[in-house]
């Protein structure tokens, strides 16, 4: 089965480029807010690295949605897509000056903070504009995600947050600083997530650390347990919106929340990624050894997920209904990583076909680059062609 797209539409369109679905998103968004809500305490943020295209970052915000950011870029986006600041949460391990001066002045919500080093520089840069942070430690749980080794977050060899070990020691210094406010604790152990069982164990972990606070009498309002939750790569048409009813009812089920405290989840991919496809056109069929080559006007720069992680996208002839043959679907760079699948099933190719990759609404469009001086490409939505 291929997903439904408005072809007619494309054809005056320069290739390649993004189409998003906005039914699907609004359909997803209203799911995440039925699954959530059932809690009544639980807060979601949508982790803008993801895709930070201003009619996506615009729709996701009309849902009510928070923001998760992880740079100036994204705080700047997000409030230009007019998410409240005070919905605004901002981590990342390198946090320079001007963005944490840039995210006191909007006074957003909280400061996921990484590192001693770094809890000091906002306190003395909260100082200098007369203001108290507030801040929550990224702890690094040690927990392991079965996914790919390069989106794994919460182990202890990668950069990411505070040692459990060094918890303590943290929060002690926070509160000896008079321009931070510690609230929480935060957490994110890693992407591309489907096995619940990880997030379980990450529940487990949260509520031994909530014990090791409480025999100190400390009471934090705030746990963020990051994002993660997977999608389905190989089958976008029969599973477009993710199991959110599994992934917060595992929440509601293992972690153990104070009733003084709210639950916040920054989710990226479940989010945006199956409302995403890049679309190609077929520039040539070119025979191989063994082999024919199905060359797209899109590359690499434009979706790289296949190149750098190995990743899958499902992959469409949306012109044809003929007879299957095998191709392998590469893009017109100059790199032998130029490729989007080896050996795939498609309706017979020809100069000219659209093709769609699929479940690429998160990390496509957004970490696409202009190598070989190619043009980025354009997102456009449904709404804006239908
Ligand atoms: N929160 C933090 C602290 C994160 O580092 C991330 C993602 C998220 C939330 C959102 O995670 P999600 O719900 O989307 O899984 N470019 C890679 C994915 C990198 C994810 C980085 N961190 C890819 O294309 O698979």
């Amino acid at each position: 089965m291929k997903g439904t797209f408005p072809i007619d539409k494309f054809q005056s369109l320069h290739t390649p480029f993004y189409y998003y679905d906005t039914q699907l998103l609004r359909d997803t968004l209203d799911v995440i807010k039925t699954e959530a809500g059932r809690a009544g305490n639980y807060a979601v943020h949508y982790a803008v690295k993801a895709n930070a295209n201003p009619k996506v970052l615009s729709i996701i915000r009309e849902s009510g949605l928070g923001a998760d950011c992880v740079s100036g870029g994204e705080i700047r986006a997000a409030i230009k897509a007019g998410f409240p600041a005070g919905k605004i949460v901002f981590a990342g391990v390198g946090k320079a000056d001007w963005e944490i001066n840039l995210a006191l002045e909007h006074d957003i919500f909280c400061f996921n903070v990484e590192s001693i080093p770094e809890l000091e520089v906002i306190n003395q840069l909260a100082a200098a504009q007369g203001k108290t942070a507030r801040v929550a430690f990224r702890i690094n749980p040690n927990v392991g995600a079965h996914t790919h080794a390069n989106i794994t977050t919460g182990l202890a060899e990668n950069k990411f947050g505070i040692r459990m070990d060094d918890m303590e020691q943290v929060i002690d210094i926070a509160q000896s600083l008079k321009h931070v406010e510690f609230i929480g604790l935060h957490f994110h152990i890693g992407s591309q997530i489907l096995d619940m069982g990880d997030f379980v164990a990450l529940c487990n972990r949260v509520n031994e650390l909530q014990e090791r606070l409480e025999a100190r009498q400390l009471r934090v309002p705030y746990i963020n347990v990051g994002g993660g939750l997977g999608i389905d790569y190989a089958h976008p048409n029969r599973q477009p919106i993710p199991d959110f009813q599994a992934y917060f009812s595992t929440y509601r089920t293992h972690l153990k929340l104070r009733p003084y405290q709210t639950l916040h989840f920054e989710l990226g991919r479940a989010v945006v990624g199956q409302c995403g496809s890049l679309i190609s056109r077929v520039l040539y069929v070119k025979q191989g050894v063994n082999k024919q080559f199905a060359i797209l006007d899109a590359g690499m720069t434009d979706l790289i997920r296949p190149a750098l992680y190995q990743a899958y996208h499902k992959i469409e002839n949306l012109s044809s209904e003929r007879p299957v043959q095998a191709y392998d679907v590469v893009g017109p760079v100059c790199e032998s990583s130029d490729v989007f699948g080896k050996a795939v099933d498609l309706n017979g190719v020809q100069r000219g076909d659209f093709v769609a990759l699929r479940s690429a609404g998160a990390y496509g469009e957004i970490m696409a680059s202009a190598y070989n001086c190619r043009e980025l490409p354009k997102g456009y939505t449904s709404d804006e062609l239908c």
